[in-house]
């Protein structure tokens, strides 16, 4: 019993910390993003004033990794009042919003402000599972290239008329959906959170990819289905940035 639990706890914490599975996790990992500004204080302090800033919060995030699963972007200039996003994951929102307090405590945070914060839950597959043909692919699928360079945040609010529709026509929509996405898998990686109850928003969609091109060409095909009319809102905000370690988010705010 010892080994088995030992076991599910190695492969929830594997599906919980990888962004490059292609399919929701089966357990519920409870995502908490949050898009910080740093305040123009910030750039009056002393260069020793800032490395502590950053050495408090990077200490903070280490005391932390045992519980959360952490990953930030940098944001500056391809998204509007905002420096990073960073993405916590772990099996409580509340202990993510434990680091998010304590992170305001910081000579880092004290300079931060917080400008959108969502969070959202993982499940699993409401819709894939009835029709095999195209979970097999989505399963078979394989990023393939360089490592991604990019993060693409999307909040989606879909209708009351979705919600009403019998689970077939959702499945048979969702179907469509899936179709034209197959392609895009060798270049996007995606992980889905529903929010529906917990913030504005029923979804949010996590993107990484190194071809913007790509994405944009997917994101094009995807408002070309019927699905598409039930979506009430997609973004607002969308999150664009690269992919950087928490120690090259310090870096360039010490610079
Ligand atoms: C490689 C790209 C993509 C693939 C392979 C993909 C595939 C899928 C699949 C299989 C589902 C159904 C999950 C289930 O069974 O519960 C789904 C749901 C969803 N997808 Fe995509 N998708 C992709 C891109 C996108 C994009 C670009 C967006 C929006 C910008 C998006 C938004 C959503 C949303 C909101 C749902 C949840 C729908 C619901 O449960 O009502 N997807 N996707």
């Amino acid at each position: 019993m010892q080994i088995f639990t030992f076991v599910l706890m190695g492969v929830l914490v594997f599906f919980a910390g990888n962004p490059e599975r292609t399919i929701a996790a089966d357990a519920s990992v409870h995502g908490t993003f949050a898009l910080f500004e740093v305040e123009p204080t910030w750039t009056t302090l002393s260069s020793d004033e800032k490395t502590k800033g950053v050495q408090e919060a990077t200490a903070l995030v280490e005391s932390f990794k045992d519980r959360i699963t952490f990953d930030s972007y940098w944001t500056y200039g391809l998204t509007t009042d905002s420096h990073f996003l960073i993405r916590l994951q772990s099996s409580e929102a509340k202990i993510n919003q434990e680091l998010l307090t304590q992170l305001a405590g910081t000579g880092l945070g004290r300079h931060l402000d917080l400008e959108f914060t969502i969070s959202g839950i993982t499940k699993g597959l409401n819709y894939a599972p009835d029709f095999p043909d195209l979970l097999a692919q989505l399963k078979a699928a394989k990023y393939e290239g360089d490592p991604s360079t990019y993060v693409i945040m999307i909040p989606t609010r879909k209708s009351a008329e979705w919600w009403n529709l019998s689970k077939e026509e959702r499945v048979a929509l969702i179907r469509e959906h899936t179709v034209p996405t197959i392609a895009y898998l060798k270049t996007v990686k995606r992980k889905l959170f529903h929010a529906t109850g917990l913030a504005d928003a029923d979804f949010i969609t996590i993107f990484e990819t190194n071809n913007l091109e790509d994405f944009n060409n997917l994101v094009l095909a995807l408002r070309m289905v019927k699905e598409d009319k039930y979506n009430i809102r997609l973004g607002s905000p969308t999150v664009l940035g690269t992919l950087k370690s928490w120690n090259e988010v310090g870096a360039l705010l010490t610079k």
